[in-house]
This record gives structure tokens, C-alpha cells and sequence, in this order.
């Protein structure tokens, strides 16, 4: 196959590059590259992978990367609630409407496969055990309505009356990812915590009751991965969240493992009004049928970006690049 991977130069999608060439298609990245395109630099050898700057909301730019291809991976956009936060409009345009030029594009080109990152905080605040993909939504931020307006677009509009083609759509919902990226992002919990360990001896776990869950950056790559390998008949108008039950986790509790992974470093309660967020997500799913599972835990995570961090002498987790929530409008 050759793969559209929109996204494909940020912190997920350099992952999501690697994997699909690993398993011999070809792949064209379509990306901004807002944050640079330095994940690609290893990966550009590879004559299978073609690298495009170019912007989701600009026809032209999604008409010449899906020319050609069988599949798309559509990761790019605007990701988190601060970062969509700063310009709502902006996030309506790169998170929505660009979704549904993407899936007129597709349907043109008579597209296979199309695999949408969506998230699991489209769950929003539930106090059920366990939340599925059948739950209720309960988007608390503009960011997760985008991703559940996007969804239903991808889900509802891919159906072509005056083709014969048929979109296979797949939504995946991710949880919280964590673990060292080539394009490193430290606005996210595990992250956060274990560079404040490294750097400052200090953990600092605001309320830390809610749960999260979290999914290391290489297994929800191989996610997006084993949906294009999957038989049509297993993936065809499917959401799977994508992670592991014994992931989800209080934030205490990462707070914790942290203190455990970096010499010296101590945990810090903070009273804090409780982030509203808080689900337990169950992923039987994803794994009863594609057969899929996460294989790295959060220490696993926090081991390889303290030995990058030490390495590198990274000092200054709060750079621009290593964060999302100043998204550079353009
Ligand atoms: N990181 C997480 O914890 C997480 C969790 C759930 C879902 N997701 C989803 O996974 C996807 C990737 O997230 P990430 O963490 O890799 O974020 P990221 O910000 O590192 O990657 C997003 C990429 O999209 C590109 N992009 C942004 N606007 C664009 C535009 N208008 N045109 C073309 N490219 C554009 C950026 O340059 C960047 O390379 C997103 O859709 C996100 O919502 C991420």
C-alpha cells in the first residue's frame, strides 16, 4: 500500500511513519511541521518514505498527498485542551472542517482505508468503572468536541452513493501517551512529572486522585499500524481505545512510579480543585479483536527520557517545541 500519514512528523506520528515502512509500504507524510520536522531526519533515508510541508486546510495540499495513495492515517491537528483553547477558530478549521475536505479528498481518490487519532478524553468525567467504546461522551473541553465531531464525519461521511468504492473507516481513541519521541512533548503527565524529577528533584501531583489511561508513544504507533494490516471485515466502521486495562492509572500512583524510577526525587502533594477529567477506560476491545496489546509500562517511559534527558542535557523542558500549547496560528 501507500499510505497517507497526515500528522506523520510529530510526536505520535514519527512512530507511525516507522512502523508502516517497517511493515514494507510506502508512506508520504503531509505535515506543517510546526514544531520542525527533526522526528523524520533517521527515517528519511528510506526511499519508500516521501516528505510533504503542507497544510491540512488547504485543498491543493490534501488533493497532491492523497493522489496516488491506498490509504490515510490522519493524525494532524490541534492537539490538547490548551492548544485549542488559545484560537477556537483555528481549532474548528484544522480540527473539523479540514476532516471533512480530507474525507471528500479520500472519496475522490477512492481511498481504502482511512484511520482517524481520536482520544479518550471524548469520555470526559465518568464516575463507571469502566468506560467502552459504546459509553456515553462527555467532551469537557473544545479539544475533545473536535475530536468526536471529527469522528462522526469520518464515520457517517465516507459513504460514497455515486462510487463504487467503499472507505474502510477505523477510529482509534487514544489514551494519554507517554514515553521519549524524537519530537518530545513534555506537556503531557508522565512526561512532565519525570523532567521535573530530572531536573528539579520534585514531583509535584496536583490532587492526583482522577485516573487516566496512559499508553506508551510506541504502542499506540503500532495501533495505527495493525488497523492497516487488519482484515477489512475486523476494522470496517470500528472505534477501539487504544491502550491497556492495567494502565489506568490514579495520578498519585505515576506520581509515585516516577519517584521510583529517578534517584532523589520526591513526590509533592498539591491541593488543587481536581481536574474534572477522570475515566477508567476498558480496551478488551482492541485486544479480543486484533489481538493487540500495549508492551511498555510507564516506568519503561520515564527510564528512557530521564537516560535522553541526562544525555542530552536537556535543562529546559518549558522550550516551545517540547510543548503544544502555543500553537503558532498561521
Ligand atoms: N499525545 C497524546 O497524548 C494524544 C492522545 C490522544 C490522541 N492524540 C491524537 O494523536 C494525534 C497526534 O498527536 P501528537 O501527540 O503526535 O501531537 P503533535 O502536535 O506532536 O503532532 C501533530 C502534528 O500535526 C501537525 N499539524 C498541525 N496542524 C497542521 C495542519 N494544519 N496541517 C498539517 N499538519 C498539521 C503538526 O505539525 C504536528 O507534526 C492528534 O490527532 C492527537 O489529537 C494524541
Amino acid at each position: 500500500m501507500k499510505v497517507l500519514l497526515t500528522g506523520g512528523a510529530g510526536y505520535i506520528g514519527n512512530y507511525v511513519v516507522e512502523e508502516v515502512l517497517d511493515n514494507g509500504h510506502e508512506v508520504r507524510v503531509l505535515d506543517s511541521m510546526l514544531w520542525g520536522d527533526n522526528a523524520l531526519e533517521s527515517l528519511r533515508k528510506n526511499e519508500r518514505l516521501e516528505v510533504r510541508k503542507g497544510d491540512i486546510r488547504h485543498i491543493e495540499d490534501l488533493s497532491y498527498a492523497v493522489e496516488g495513495c491506498d490509504a490515510v492515517i490522519h493524525l494532524a491537528g490541534i492537539v490538547g485542551d490548551p492548544a485549542c483553547g488559545v484560537n477556537e477558530q483555528a481549532t474548528q478549521a484544522v480540527n473539523v472542517e479540514a476532516t471533512k475536505s480530507l474525507v471528500e479528498v479520500c472519496k475522490l481518490h477512492d481511498i481504502q482505508r482511512l484511520v482517524f487519532a481520536s482520544t479518550c478524553s471524548v469520555y470526559g468525567a465518568s464516575q463507571l468503572m469502566e468506560l467502552n467504546e459504546g459509553s456515553y461522551l462527555n467532551p469537557l473541553s473544545l479539544y475533545a468536541e473536535s475530536k468526536i465531531d471529527s469522528e462522526e464525519i469520518i464515520l457517517h461521511e465516507t459513504h460514497d452513493m455515486f462510487s463504487d468504492n467503499e472507505i474502510t473507516p477505523t477510529i482509534l481513541r487514544l489514551g494519554t501517551i507517554f514515553g521519549w519521541s524524537r519530537r518530545m512533548r513534555f506537556d503531557l503527565v508522565v512526561n512532565i512529572l519525570t523532567a521535573k524529577a530530572v531536573l528539579e528533584g520534585d514531583i509535584p501531583v496536583f490532587g492526583g486522585e482522577q485516573y487516566r489511561p496512559l499508553v506508551h508513544v510506541h504502542d499506540a504507533a503500532r495501533a495505527f499500524a495493525a488497523v492497516l494490516e487488519a482484515d477489512t471485515e475486523k476494522v470496517a466502521h470500528q472505534t477501539f481505545n487504544v491502550g491497556d486495562n492495567d494502565l489506568n492509572y490514579q495520578i498519585k500512583k505515576v506520581g509515585q512510579i516516577v519517584e521510583d524510577n529517578v534517584d532523589g526525587a520526591e513526590v509533592r502533594f498539591v491541593e488543587h480543585k481536581e481536574d474534572e477529567r477522570t475515566y477508567r477506560v476498558s480496551f478488551d476491545k482492541i485486544n479480543h479483536i486484533l489481538g493487540w496489546e500495549a508492551k511498555h509500562d510507564i516506568a519503561d517511559g520515564v527510564q528512557e527520557i530521564k537516560e535522553w534527558m541526562e544525555e542530552e542535557n536537556i535543562t529546559n523542558y518549558e522550550k516551545d517545541n517540547f510543548r503544544n500549547s502555543e500553537y503558532p496560528y498561521m
